[in-house]
């Protein structure tokens, strides 16, 4: 016959036929192990609240619709991208939408961009309105493909003044 019996800091027991096998842990170990599960938590809440967030798999060059699809004035998220496409007066551009402080997905509301981790506030062109984000938004190169999509290419950062210009 095997069974299980519990006891304090003893791990518990077993026993096979009439004899009993207790199975011990020391109150070191078992204190040890308590400050380990403890730190862990403390380092998961830290990362949480710093707004850390596991790096997404993105596409890193897209082919998306005609330059002319996009208004002037218009901001346009590319799915999937983590940049979003803007037409101004001169042009074209996308801009990537990683914050600059620690790297979570700014939010288009109310004409211009919001980190919704520390409230960092970028302006459209991506530069920087308030922290704690101290950089702007990076763009990233467009070009027209010989189709006439636009194409984004994110492993390309451009200076903030270049425009894909649309007749
Ligand atoms: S990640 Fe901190 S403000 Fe954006």
């Amino acid at each position: 016959m095997v069974g299980v019996l519990d006891y304090g800091f003893c791990f518990g027991a077993y026993f096979v036929g009439d004899d009993v096998k207790r199975v011990t842990i020391s109150r070191r170990k078992v204190l040890q192990v308590s400050l380990s599960l403890s730190g862990l938590l403390l380092l998961n809440s830290v990362r949480k609240f710093l707004g850390y967030q596991e790096p997404a798999a993105q596409a890193r060059q897209l082919t998306l619709d005609a330059p002319e699809a996009y208004a002037v004035g218009s901001v346009t998220a590319v799915p999937g991208g983590h940049c979003w496409v803007v037409r101004d007066e001169a042009g074209v551009y996308a801009v990537t939408a990683v914050c600059t402080h620690l790297g979570c997905l700014v939010n288009h509301e109310a004409g211009e961009f919001a980190c919704p981790c520390h409230g960092s506030r970028f302006r459209p062109d991506g530069s920087v309105i308030q922290g704690p984000a101290v950089q702007a938004l990076p763009h990233v190169a467009v070009s027209r493909t010989a189709e006439g999509l636009l194409r984004v290419d994110m492993t390309q950062q451009v200076p903030a003044v270049e425009r894909l210009v649309v007749g």
